[in-house]
């Protein structure tokens, strides 16, 4: 096993516009980021993620992007950017830009380009295409955010692709002029010194040569066609060798549709692509197949078998990403724990698993506070793309109860995340002056950050300490993964070992009571408590009582030679 500096960190993710308001506009911005700099670097984490804040129309909240070197409007300038890395670099954080280059905004010149001149070279930076008779588009495929993947341009006759919205058409990879845009872009922000990049839905950017229809019929997400294409690999390695190997940095891949075998090829160390994928498996957890709004109940033995197989298929050569959620998921605690009596407790217990497990763990904003979802009373005050797109297809379209529809929103919407960060109890969370841009949780009179740092048992201060507990113990970073008692119904339990250490981490995932009998070799030799959810912990014996949401890791020598797991 390599040792690596970000094997070993922590990254915390901002999504800027609902971190921290500045100048009173009701958005978030770089000056509320370089304000809340202390505050991260007192939590401990290491690396910062930055959605995107480059110049946008903000269809799609800055993934839509316009201008790969400018900055966002209304989340500043130039000039404050580049304070914000000095002032990161100065605290010792690493900053992790978002490269957003599977598509561009309808407004990026390049494309304005393309639909003015059609022998314009930057046609062919797209995909455009002829209509199939009958007023069709070309293929069946789908967007992302429901309805058809093509557009009409507005004026000629051909559609143009994107997986997204309409306003984000997809770049077409094979052609090398748009991959040496690209390393432009990502040499301009290498050369201000950043220190890696997370790549959105990168394994997206070599699709199929012809663009084949789906087999059947009516609109499909085509992942077949477009996602793990012939050439994403070559390309990922073409940009390695031309970005990533100057520097020592992190990078992560978010990979829609991806398994182990093709996680094991984009970051397997001797094949010099990514360091990392963001995995979608255990999103579809709850999910019927990958349509996320077709919601059922997840289940432990699911989760322990999705865990479980990333964690051993990377285990040689290759490195995992850990995250419950993000910008485009619900909150992980209404998700995965209980939102409502246990919400501190199933916090820190879904939060001891992430940073227990194998892998680089990722905080998203609010996450350390234990920020639940939201629930909007109609439709009209939700603000994210997909939401609105789904709700006017399911509704209109499909003909769907719109009452069920709000359920699934609340249930898997992406504003449950987007709401502004908690920072105190006073109007708006703190969060702006103004009014947000999206409103604030009502909760947040008691879940915000001045509370959290007040009271020594918060998740915040649990999050420090796990944090800590990192630093201080390669068995938590490096050591391998071996789950106990697989079968057991409400308890999730594995060890891990790494140079003569052992930790076995054993965690209650539901408010019942429960016992587990564990076999005497998974305990620990003269193990102690490394870390627990309750002030006093059961002993580290065979036969275990957690209460509710209960987690607990003990920490001790793994015995040697005679310990067979
Ligand atoms: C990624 C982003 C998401 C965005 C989409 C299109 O999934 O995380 O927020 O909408 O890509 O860029
Ligand atoms: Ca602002």
């Amino acid at each position: 096993m390599k040792e690596t500096w970000w094997k070993e960190a922590v990254v915390y993710q901002i999504y800027p516009r609902s971190f921290m308001d500045s100048n009173g506009d009701g958005i978030g911005d770089l000056g509320g980021i370089i304000r809340k700099l202390d505050y991260l670097k007192e939590l401990g984490v290491n690396v910062i993620w930055l959605s995107p804040i480059y110049r946008s129309p903000n269809d799609d909240n800055g993934y839509d992007i316009s201008d790969y070197c400018e900055i966002m409007e209304e989340f500043g300038t130039m000039e404050e950017f580049d304070r914000l890395l000095k002032a990161m670099h100065e605290r010792g954080l690493k900053l992790m830009m978002d490269l957003v280059v599977n598509h561009t905004s309808d407004e990026h010149p390049w494309f304005q380009a393309a639909l003015k001149d059609k022998n314009s070279p930057y046609r062919d930076y797209y995909f455009f295409r002829d209509g199939k008779p009958g007023g069709l588009p070309p293929n069946n495929w789908c967007s992302h955010f429901g309805f058809s993947a093509w557009e009409k341009e507005p004026e000629g006759e051909q559609y143009f692709l994107h997986l997204y919205t309409k306003k984000q058409p997809d770049l077409n990879w094979d052609n090398p002029s748009v991959r040496e845009e690209v390393y432009r872009i990502m040499q301009f922000w290498t050369d201000k010194g950043i220190d890696g990049f997370r790549m959105d839905v990168i394994n997206y950017i070599s699709k199929a040569a012809e663009l084949p229809d789906m087999p059947e019929d009516g609109p499909h997400l085509a992942t077949p066609y477009f996602a793990n294409g012939p050439h994403v690999h070559e390309y990922l390695q073409e940009m390695n060798r031309r970005i990533l190997s100057q520097r020592d940095f992190i990078t992560v891949g978010e990979m829609v549709s991806v398994t182990t075998d093709q996680a094991r090829l984009y970051t397997h160390e001797d094949r010099h692509e990514l360091n990392m994928v963001f995995t979608f498996e255990h999103m579809y957890l709850d999910a019927v197949g990958e349509d996320k709004w077709q919601i059922r109940q997840w289940k432990l033995s699911e989760l322990k078998a999705v865990f479980g197989k990333w964690q051993t298929s990377l285990a040689d050569g290759c490195w995992n990403s850990l995250y419950l959620n993000n910008h485009d998921q619900a909150r992980m605690v209404s998700r995965f724990g209980d939102d409502g009596k246990y919400r501190v407790e199933s916090a820190k217990m879904l939060a001891t698993f992430l940073h227990t497990l194998q892998g680089t763990p990722y905080i998203y904003q609010g996450e350390e506070l234990g920020m639940t979802n939201i629930r909007f009373g109609s439709i009209d005050q939700y603000k994210d793309i997909d939401t609105l797109n789904h709700y006017a297809e399911a509704v209109t379209v499909f003909h769907e109860d719109p009452k069920r529809v709000m359920e699934a929103i609340y249930a898997k919407g992406r504003d449950n995340a987007r709401t502004p960060m908690q920072w105190d109890a006073s109007p708006n969370a703190g969060f702006t002056d103004a009014v947000p841009w999206i409103p604030v949780n009502p909760n947040y009179t008691e879940i915000n950050a001045e509370a959290a740092i007040r009271d020594t048992e918060s998740i915040y201060h649990y999050y420090q300490d796990l944090i800590r507990i990192r630093r201080h113990h390669k068995v938590v970073v490096y050591g391998d993964y071996n789950p106990v008692c697989e079968e057991h119904p409400s308890i999730y339990a594995y060890t891990r070992r790494y140079q003569g250490q052992m930790l076995l981490v054993v965690l209650n995932f539901f408010s019942d009571p429960a016992v587990i009998d564990l076999p005497k070799a998974c305990l620990p030799e003269n193990g102690v408590r490394l870390i627990g959810n309750y002030e006093d912990a059961p002993a580290c014996e065979v036969h275990m009582k957690l209460r509710a949401f209960e987690a607990v890791a003990f920490l001790g020598g793994d015995g040697g030679e005679q310990i067979m797991i």
